[in-house]
């Protein structure tokens, strides 16, 4: 058995160039990596759920709770994932709908099988909750649903409007990890970016966040952003030093869909975002500014600052651990199926009010989806481990790889050991279209044409998504 590589073109093996960093490939089209699926039909949707959710199934699997706000106070011009305007009297009747949902999937004879390691509330934007509906909606999570001793709980959001009231209230009610988007903290690139606050004040915040030592406090900051010149990513990154914050995301501009930005940029009002040959040198100065102050990398964009950050959520709901989904855009995977639930507010709302099922969309994952997770899993760490992928049909998957791999080794993306792959800077910054490469490299050894490719498995941030990410 072997791969085909006919099947595959440069957009797979990356060009022969001495740059790789900054031109192996055109540009990175997707948020995620994702393999190939089999839409459920609809009317076979609450059928299949039903199975899925009714058995107490092994236990070994890890589990991952993820909850979705898709409310923002104000959208940024180059986010992807806004899809409602925050007003309160929105917000308050999205909360008692979540609440009712909440309660209903805890009531699953699956969800009380086994145990969450891991639970995040993603968004949209959640601190435009109140502080009182953060403490409830900890509450409800831990009065609901198995947690692992050590679960991480996390709550995305923004420092704007994150009070010390609110901050209280997130840690009365359990929240254990904290991840504001910060995006840039120069405020010529924040105003042009539509981000609330200035300099000053976002500084300040995770700065006073993080030096009360309750939680950990993450920041998440772009590079490629209109005006965010290389000097300036640099002083973003010796701020993020300066707040003393736990742990940072870098991740790579992707502008798409509908975000304004474009449009912006095309009238003429701001300056186009970074290039990616230019992106990839933010992404060299990101990756050695890291190096150069012996911060600690948990994967190819995370680096934490001390060991009390683990980034679980992000490490597991992009492997085998199944997502429980809930809310309005959340997405996740039980049982082998990916589930996606209504976008729209009103769909949402209506199904809940009505006691209808929540999912827009089911599709069942192929049969390559644990060696696809396992992928995922090593290119995201920068290490691909022989020892973690699942065989293929009884063949040792690394093996079958491997010619693929010897074609990245000689255009300097990574570097082939007997039992590792490991990725070289320029591998890191293109991890997501090599791990998309490697997914579609295995599937020229199943049948090409039964099933349709979907990017990405987690909704808005992590699920369908997310997946932050
Ligand atoms: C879904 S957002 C929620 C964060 C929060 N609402 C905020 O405003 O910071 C999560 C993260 O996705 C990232 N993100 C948003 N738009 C992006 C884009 N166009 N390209 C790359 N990352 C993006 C940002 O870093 C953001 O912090
Ligand atoms: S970056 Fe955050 S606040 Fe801004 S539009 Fe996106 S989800 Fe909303």
């Amino acid at each position: 058995m072997k791969i085909d590589l006919n099947q595959l073109n440069d957009s797979h093996f990356g060009i022969s160039t001495p740059d790789p960093l900054r031109f192996a490939f055109n540009k990175k089209s997707s948020p995620h990596a994702g393999g190939m699926s089999e839409p459920v039909k609809s009317e076979d949707r609450a059928k299949v759920f039903q199975q899925i959710t009714s058995n107490a199934v092994a236990k070994s699997h890890k589990r991952c709770l993820y909850i979705h706000i898709p409310f923002c106070r104000v959208r940024c011009t180059f986010c992807n994932f806004f899809q409602n305007a925050a007003s309160r009297k929105l917000v308050d009747d999205y909360f008692e709908a979540l609440l009712l949902e909440i309660k209903l999937k805890s009531q699953l004879e699956w969800t009380q099988s086994g145990l969450f390691h891991a639970v995040y509330i993603g968004g949209g934007t959640p601190t435009d909750l109140s502080p009182d509906q953060v403490e409830r909606l900890g509450n409800a999570i831990h009065g609901s649903f198995p947690l692992s001793t050590d679960c991480e709980i996390t709550l995305e959001g923004r420092t704007n409007r994150f009070t010390d009231e609110m901050f209280e209230k997130a840690l009365a009610g359990g929240f254990n990890r904290f991840s504001f988007g910060v995006q840039s903290f120069n405020t010529q690139v924040r105003r042009s970016a539509k981000r609330l606050d200035d300099r000053e004040v976002v500084l300040e915040r995770v700065a006073s966040l993080s030096a009360t030592d309750e939680a950990p406090i993450i920041i998440d900051l772009l590079y490629g952003l209109p005006y965010q010149t290389l000097e300036v990513f640099e002083q973003d990154l010796s701020d993020f030093m300066a707040t003393g914050a736990h742990g940072v995301d870098l991740y790579q501009l992707v502008v798409g869909g509908t975000a304004p930005m474009l449009n912006m940029v095309e009238k003429g009002r701001i300056p186009p975002p970074a290039t990616t040959p230019d992106k990839a040198s933010m992404y060299e100065f990101g990756v050695n500014f890291m190096r150069k102050h012996h911060i600690k990398q948990l994967s190819v964009n995370h680096w934490a600052r001390d060991n009390r950050e683990r980034s679980q959520y992000n490490s597991l709901a992009k492997t085998y651990a199944e997502v429980l989904p809930i809310g309005c855009g959340a997405g996740g995977n039980i049982g082998g199926y990916g589930l996606m639930h209504h976008r729209s507010l009103e769909t949402y709302m209506t199904a809940i009010k009505n006691g209808d099922s929540t999912v827009a969309m089911m599709v069942k994952q192929g049969p390559n989806e644990f060696i696809n997770a396992a992928l995922k899993v090593g290119f995201d760490s920068g290490v691909v481990r022989r020892s973690e992928l699942p065989a293929f049909k009884g063949s040792d998957t690394f093996d079958l790889l491997t010619p693929l791999f010897q074609v990245w080794q000689s255009r300097g993306l990574v570097e082939l050991e007997r039992d590792y792959l490991v990725l070289t800077l320029a591998g890191s910054f293109w991890v997501v279209t090599l791990a998309q490469s490697a997914i579609e490299a295995m599937n020229t050894l199943n049948k090409p044409n039964v099933m349709h490719s979907h990017k990405s498995q987690h909704s808005d941030n992590k699920s369908f998504a997310k997946v932050a990410r």
